[in-house]
């Protein structure tokens, strides 16, 4: 059964609630979340920044038809009543700060000492950064262009084969959950992976990534009997985006086709749980965890937290909002071909029954990780498949139902 998820939604939140879905601000066709529709909402506080859109908007004299041209356009409006329609032209990019000159983005390798792990530190020039281990192939750090951890990492993590790392981006792969016969979530997130030394050409224009590759070991053949090829790519976008993309092909030589479930299984670091409210399900299924994996739907216009949560929302749109009113930030989390999604905080009595959390640690954490599920993938030998997970961190001054994520910095270099 499915039951209304926001009870609490934090002191800046809107209460989920009939009244507000009722309106047309909250009605989605194809599953488009309040937040893509880029019209602000009547009873939110405007940012001071839409004084400054409007004003330029107007100076353009430049009216659009909705459909976007080479130049994005923004509606502002008022949901229906005579939605006035501004174009704002994009900015041109500007010239590098003369802060960069000379900086140039980097990857190194390093060998933790602590851990004996390799690792690599990815470093953009303008400042973010990430690490990217080859066990797992997990990225366990991701530094914003102002240095701010955005990944949760506990202090308990194991770095120890073949515990998986308790935190950061794992790996899910060929299995997620226990929704298979294999150990949960797969094996690829306790496996030493390598370079990958024959990359595909990147599908970003980020001069700093990384490749990484696992095959099949004869150990895993017993349990999954399948050659394979898993590469990842983790890549920095200048304004500090971080992008993973996984391509998984079927090597099998006997002409057998075989079938998985994925996901980048994202620990984000948030400042207060209770404080932070994930928006794009709204109205979606989910499969609760807690509740032996029945089907529910979501009745909140966001997902609030006050409780244990372990869910897998179906069919979600591509991209996802997790806002944390307390630290000001957002992530926006775009997704391609994944279009489902885990959810999951232990809350205290999981926290404390967990060897490598913290007691406490659910309070500064939350997984939202794009995943493929309910359609598991299927590849015939030859068959490759793409997957992929945009992060992109943004200020407090974008919030649920406003602009965009590059809109937002674009606004901020004006
Ligand atoms: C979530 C699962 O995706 O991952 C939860 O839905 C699970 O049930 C959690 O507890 C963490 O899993 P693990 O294997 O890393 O402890």
């Amino acid at each position: 059964m499915g039951r209304p998820v926001a009870s609490y939604l934090g002191p800046k939140a809107t209460r989920a609630g009939s009244k507000a879905r009722a309106g047309s601000a909250h009605s989605h066709p194809g599953h488009e979340p309040a937040w893509l529709d880029s019209t602000p909402p009547i009873n939110k506080k405007v940012p001071p920044i839409i004084p400054l859109l409007l004003f330029q908007s107007q100076c353009s004299l430049h009216f659009p038809p909705r459909s976007p041209g080479p130049n994005r356009h923004f509606l502002l409006g008022d949901h229906g009543r005579g939605v006035r329609r501004r174009a704002i032209q994009r900015l041109p990019p500007r010239a590098d700060p003369p802060w960069m000159a000379g900086r140039a983005s980097s990857v190194e390798r390093v060998k933790e000492r602590s851990t004996g792990l390799d690792k690599f530190v990815l470093r953009e020039a303008r400042g973010s950064s990430a690490e990217v281990y080859l066990y797992g192939g997990q990225v366990t750090s991701w530094k914003n262009n102002s240095g701010e951890q955005q990944l949760f990492l506990s202090k308990k993590a194991s770095f120890k084969p073949p515990k998986a790392i308790r935190g950061g981006i794992q790996i899910c792969f060929p299995q997620l959950g226990n929704h298979g016969v294999l150990e949960q979530h797969g094996f690829a997130r306790n496996r030493l992976w390598s370079v990958d030394e024959s990359p595909p050409l990147p599908d970003t224009t980020s001069d700093c990534h990384i490749d990484l590759i696992l095959k099949q070991s004869e150990e895993d053949m017993k349990t999954w009997p399948h050659s394979y090829e898993l590469r990842l790519q983790v890549a920095l976008s200048p304004r500090g985006d971080l992008i993973l993309t996984s391509r998984i092909k079927n090597k099998n030589a006997d002409g057998k086709p075989f079938q998985f479930t994925f996901a980048f299984h994202t620990y984000f670091s948030v400042s207060d749980i209770s404080e932070v409210r994930v928006e794009g399900l709204d109205t979606l299924d989910y499969h609760d965890n807690l509740q032996s994996k029945i089907r529910c739907t979501e009745q909140g216009d966001a997902v609030v937290f006050e409780s244990e949560v372990d869910r897998i929302y179906l069919s979600a749109p591509p991209k996802i909002v997790t806002i944390d009113h307390e630290k000001k930030r957002t992530f926006v989390l775009r997704k391609k071909e994944l279009p489902d999604v885990v959810v999951w905080n232990p809350w205290d009595r999981k926290a404390k029954a967990m060897p490598d959390f913290g007691a406490e640690e659910y309070k500064c954490m939350l997984c939202v990780g794009a995943a493929r599920i309910e359609k598991p993938i299927t590849l015939r030998p030859g068959e490759e498949w793409q997957g992929r997970q945009e992060i992109s961190p943004v200020p407090s001054s974008y919030s649920s139902g406003l602009l965009d994520p590059e809109m937002i910095q674009q606004m901020q270099r004006i």
